[in-house]
């Protein structure tokens, strides 16, 4: 790997900005913080430094600089990110050929593309006139077909399993990815929705009727290896880019919702495909925005899963709010019937999470009875506690004490007693203290690296003090160090992630090194007193060492060899 080549790339990129674009940031002194995408979290652990080029995670230690970021969010190699930084910085990366790599799953993929170009040829074909005419008079034309690569199953039963036996799958391998049922296709006479996964791989289908008959609305793929409800949105893959641009979600039901929206140019949506919504939902829609607009239907369903999964969102850190919709429509209605500018306008005027809350606790209260009033005023006071703003609180606390004619005094004390008794949100970053306890020498080795990394003359003096590492992979980052700063003539951080990323020992040492606490300035002095520390333990080793091959030795020449080497050690003569 040319690794000139990455470098000019890196120095083109900031690291803040390819990360920003991806998770929202926040600046915060020289650094930004943002919730960490590699574990669940709900604080700001990510800490990404614009001096350094480089991001790290004080909760699950994950560290590296923007290629490797864009690795592991993105599941890319380094070539495809080479290429896809290359490209947006103007640098020519046509050298650097992307090998195409075969997963286990590839094979699998195939099958779904080849199932959606059928499907879709069907559609197309005479067999599919009723079909298109189903989507015609849902208004769905030819660019929707097109854009969600609508198809059509066809009534035969099992023409598909044919055509994809005879491009050698086996039976097996067709029922477990699920577009077949002992010999016959599982799809049979339904218009065919393609379902992306989160790298935009189609994975599996939801097949609707589109003719009067008895049977369930939908169809959708089991769970397969490839397939997991759970854990997929709809439209995920696509909405990716204009979630970043809106800097917002819009989350609905059904895809048809989502298909409806796209018609009308509000394409930063994605569909749960029913109400359930799990922590791998969240955390895939952390990685589109930190606004969540919930859109779901407006019937009594729709409703309490916005509660649940407004409630759910808003406790994993996320800015939530909340589009009502009329009880009979779904967003794919209430578009048709009011158009674009009236679906725009109720966007726009979502509200908040906790309003929404506090307005659906009047429903069902019988404001007759005093104890049913009670029990709701109380309600709304603990809803209020949990709020931030201090403006809100008193709007909220006003309408409450003008309407029910209750004193503002008697209604903020409640609230005081609340908020007092109430656990603090733990928002603050606090690095977490290195699981393992590390000991003194551990400690010292850890700075010296650290101060190479970040200071050229430390590397020179290391270099120059001959300084020796216990450990075989302690010892090869520090030649490596020092090779690289002869070669280039200074170091970066960022730099010498890629240039050491195919050494997983390496990398994994320089991982540990940068997730610890940050350090200033280092004195020369210091530093020798970090090298003796250094010393002494590699000299102990070395006669823990030695005194282990003495007592193997039978010859007393040899002995006496080691012995005098020990002595020579101890009195630092080596
Ligand atoms: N769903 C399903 N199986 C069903 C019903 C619904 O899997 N029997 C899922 C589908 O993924 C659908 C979503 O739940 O997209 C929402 O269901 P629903 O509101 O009933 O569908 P609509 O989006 O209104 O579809 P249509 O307008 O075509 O009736
Ligand atoms: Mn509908």
């Amino acid at each position: 790997m040319n690794h000139d080549l990455s470098q000019r790339i890196r120095e083109k990129v900031d690291i803040v900005d390819i990360v920003g674009e991806r998770i929202p940031l926040t600046a915060r002194g020289k650094n930004f913080f943002g919730v960490c995408p590699f574990h669940e979290d709900q604080n700001p652990s990510l800490c990404v430094s614009r001096d350094k080029q480089i991001y790290t995670c004080f909760s699950c230690h994950a560290t590296g600089n923007v290629f490797t970021f864009l690795m592991n969010y993105e599941h890319k190699d380094f070539k495809e990110v080479l290429h896809y930084l290359g490209e947006k910085v103007g640098i020519d990366v046509s050298g650097v050929k992307i090998s195409h790599k075969n997963t286990k799953y590839d094979k699998l993929y195939d099958a779904y593309k080849f199932s959606v170009k059928y499907f879709n040829n069907n559609l197309l074909s005479s067999g599919g006139r009723e079909a298109r005419n189903y989507l015609k008079t849902r208004g769905f034309d030819s660019d929707v077909v097109k854009e969600f690569n609508i198809g059509l199953s066809l009534p035969t039963r099992d023409d598909l399993t044919k055509l994809l036996i005879s491009k050698g799958y086996s039976i097996d391998s067709l029922n477990s990815i699920g577009l077949s049922s002992l010999d016959h296709d599982i799809y049979v006479d339904r218009v065919m929705f393609p379902l992306d996964d989160v790298n935009g791989n189609i994975v599996g289908f939801s097949g609707r009727i589109y003719k009067d008959v008895d049977q369930n609305k939908y169809l959708n793929t089991k769970e397969t290896e490839i397939f997991k409800k759970g854990q997929m949105l709809y439209h995920f893959h696509k909405a990716m880019d204009e979630c970043r641009l809106s800097k917002s979600v819009i989350v609905m039901e059904g895809f048809m919702d989502v298909i409806r929206a796209w018609t009308v140019g509000v394409k930063n949506t994605v569909a749960l495909m029913g109400t359930a919504m799990t922590s791998e939902h969240i955390n895939l829609l952390k990685r589109l925005s930190k606004n969540i607009i919930l859109c779901l239907d407006g019937d009594n369903p729709g409703q309490n899963a916005m509660l649940k999964n407004g409630q759910m969102l808003v406790d994993s850190g996320l800015d939530v709010k909340i589009i009502k919709l009329p009880k009979e429509d779904d967003p794919d209605t209430f578009i048709l019937n009011n158009g674009k500018e009236r679906f725009e306008g109720i966007i726009s005027s979502a509200i908040n999470f906790s309003d929404y809350k506090i307005n659906h606790m009047r429903e069902g209260v019988d404001f007759r009875s005093d104890a049913e009033k009670a029990k709701y005023i109380n309600d709304v006071i603990i809803e209020t506690a949990k709020l931030d703003d201090d403006i809100r609180i008193e709007i909220v606390l006003k309408k409450l004490a003008k309407e029910f004619d209750i004193g503002y005094n008697t209604l903020e004390m409640r609230l005081k007693d609340l908020k007092e008794s109430k656990p603090v949100v733990q928002r603050v970053i606090v690095p977490e203290k290195t699981h393992t306890r590390i000991n003194k020498y551990q400690k010292a080795v850890y700075a010296i690296f650290y101060f190479m990394l970040n200071n050229d003359w430390v590397i020179s003096l290391v270099d120059q003090e001959k300084l020796l590492f216990p450990t075989s992979e302690e010892r090869l980052l520090s030649s490596e160090i020092i090779y690289y700063y002869n070669k280039y003539g200074s170091i970066s951080v960022a730099d010498f992630y890629t240039y050491a990323q195919e050494n997983e020992e390496i990398i994994s040492l320089l991982n540990s090194i940068l997730a610890g606490e940050e350090m200033s300035v280092v004195t020369k002095d210091e530093l020798f007193q970090y090298f003796k520390v250094v010393r002494e333990y590699s000299m102990k080793q070395e006669i823990k060492r030695l005194t282990e091959l003495m007592k193997k030795e039978v010859d007393p020449l040899e002995q006496a060899k080691i012995v005098e080497r020990i002595r020579k050690l101890r009195i630092g003569d080596n």
